[in-house]
Order: C-alpha cells, then sequence, then structure tokens
C-alpha cells in the first residue's frame, strides 16, 4: 500500500477487500473500542462544498479517537498564494493525515509529493476514490458478494467513474459505459484498464444484464457554468423506471449523491425499491472508518 490514496490505483484488490470487510464490521458496531486514531489530528482541506464525506470523514475520526480540523482554503494562506509545498510541508509537521478535495488532481499529487503525512483524496476533477470503496461496501453488503458484478455506468465520464474504471481494472468486473457523445472518459483513463470496462452506445444497451446502474449529476462542481449545454446534450440519458425495466429484476441503483432529481434521475427510481442510494451514503461513514485505520498509522 501507498503512503496516499490519491486514486483507486494506490490499492491493491486485496486493500480494497480489507477496507470493505472492515467497514462492514465497524457498521455492526463490533469495533466501538477500536480506538487506531488515539491522539491523532487529522485535517481535512476542502476547497469544493461536501455534506457526505466531509461530515463522515468528521464523524469518522472522532469515532476512532481523533481528532479532525476542518480547513477552507480561503481561511487559510492557501489563497493568497501560499506555495502548495510549503502548505504540505508546514501542515504534515502538524497533523498526522490530510483529507483533501480540490480541483486538480496533479495539485493533489504535489502535496502529497511534499507532505510527510498520508494524503488522501476526497474527490478531485478527476477521481473520487473514498466514493467507491464506500459504494463497493455497500454492493457487497446488499449482494452478499462482489461475484460476478456487472456495472452499467449511464452519463457523464466524469472522477466517480473514472474511479470506477480503476475499480473494475483492479477487482476484474465488467463496466459498461453510456456517455454521451464528448463525455466519454478521457483516452488516457480508458487506455489504463482491462478488457472488462467497454464503451456502448446506449443507456439500453448498457443496462442489458447489468447487476449495478449508477448514474451522477450531468454537471459536476466545477462545471456548473456548462449546466445549461449539458441538459441538453444529456437528454435520453435518464434513469427512470423504463430503463430499469430494462435491466435484470434484482438490478440495484446507486448514485453517489448529491443528485439533481428529474435530470440524471427519476424522483421514483431514487425512492423506489432497486435504490440502494440511501445506504450508499450511509455507509460512506464505516468505510472512511476503515480507510482512515489502513492509512494512517500508529
Ligand atoms: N458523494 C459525495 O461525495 O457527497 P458530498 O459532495 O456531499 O461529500
Ligand atoms: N461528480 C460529482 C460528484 C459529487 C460527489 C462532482 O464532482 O460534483
Amino acid at each position: 500500500m501507498n503512503k496516499d490514496l490519491l486514486t483507486l490505483r494506490d490499492l491493491t484488490k486485496e486493500d480494497i477487500g480489507a477496507i470493505i470487510k472492515r467497514g462492514e464490521e465497524f457498521k455492526r458496531g463490533s469495533l466501538k473500542n477500536v480506538k487506531s486514531l488515539e491522539g491523532k489530528t487529522i485535517g481535512l482541506i476542502f476547497d469544493k462544498a461536501s455534506t457526505r464525506t466531509r461530515v463522515s470523514f468528521e464523524v469518522a475520526t472522532h469515532r476512532s479517537g481523533g481528532n479532525a480540523i476542518f480547513l477552507t482554503p480561503s481561511d487559510t494562506q492557501i489563497a493568497r498564494g501560499e506555495p502548495i509545498k510549503d502548505t504540505a510541508r508546514i501542515l504534515s509537521s502538524y497533523l498526522d493525515g490530510l483529507i483533501v478535495r480540490t480541483y486538480a488532481q496533479d495539485q493533489l499529487e504535489e502535496l502529497a509529493e511534499w507532505s510527510r503525512v498520508p494524503v488522501i483524496n476526497a474527490l478531485t476533477d478527476l477521481y473520487h476514490p473514498c466514493q467507491i470503496l464506500s459504494d463497493l461496501m455497500t454492493v457487497d453488503e446488499k449482494r452478499g458478494t462482489l461475484d460476478n458484478l456487472r456495472v452499467a455506468w449511464i452519463g457523464d465520464g466524469n472522477n466517480v467513474a473514472n474511479s470506477w474504471i480503476n475499480a473494475a481494472t483492479i477487482l476484474e468486473f465488467d463496466l459498461t459505459m453510456a456517455c454521451p457523445q464528448a463525455y466519454e472518459p478521457k483516452p488516457d483513463i480508458l487506455a489504463d484498464t482491462s478488457t472488462n470496462v467497454k464503451l456502448v452506445n446506449t443507456p439500453q444497451e448498457a443496462v442489458r444484464n447489468a447487476t449495478i446502474i449508477y448514474t451522477d449529476v450531468w454537471a459536476s462542481m466545477g462545471k456548473e457554468d456548462e449546466t445549461e449545454r449539458r441538459i441538453k446534450d444529456f437528454t435520453g440519458w435518464q434513469v427512470d423506471q423504463s430503463l430499469i425495466d430494462l435491466a435484470d429484476k434484482d438490478v440495484l441503483v446507486m448514485h453517489c449523491l448529491p443528485a439533481h432529481r428529474g435530470e440524471e434521475i427519476t424522483d421514483e427510481v431514487m425512492e423506489g425499491p432497486r435504490s440502494i442510494i440511501f445506504a450508499q451514503a450511509e455507509n460512506k461513514l464505516y468505510a472512511h472508518q476503515a480507510i482512515l485505520e489502513m492509512m494512517i498509522k500508529p
């Protein structure tokens, strides 16, 4: 395992399995007395909004006996242009771990390079690895296994999609992606995958034989100015009941949230019997406890 968790590629198949198993144990309540972060202080540097990731990581830190400090760049010297390499060295001399949500993946990489302590990616424009770890925990919890997993990704080839590509490559499950033209994942990300990741032209084709249907917003954070154009370009790419009806009867529907009901997904599907979306959100707390335990050494 690497010092940092910047993409899922920093983890092995065994690491991912261990995080899922440990997350499930945290959820069952059998690890209440495990205080792996006793005496540790974790910094959260968030450059973009967050409800789930921020709060679940803060609570996970407290439950594991540690302290969390939340920092917005605008409150620090980062906003006034202090170089990342200086910030990283200073903060990592006070803190035991850094959880970072920002725009550019290369800025996160630079921070990690100069940080003495582990850096965990809490979302960049390119990846959202922690999301997929709690998602996989949820899939395992709901299906009882990760075997024979066939994931259909419908919509934007964004950060969450890229992390699903990484997961499919490491765990070797089938991932079929339907993205409107010009919204596919970047060629270099697609090039770095195994053959079980494929692109198809329509959502209908993608969901055939799927065990999981996953979607996300059409305009991610940082792309808000493209919202109007994207709403036009994504017409016909909504996850609605008629799409679910084309899939396996046991298909499960996932979304990382926040969702825009009536755009990428209908209210009916979100609230319907195939949705495991709220379990996904809840499980972030337990998966994050497991991630922290693995990444932050005693
Ligand atoms: N899914 C997710 O990362 O949600 P937040 O943006 O609320 O953290
Ligand atoms: N793709 C979304 C995920 C939010 C958790 C975004 O980046 O805004």
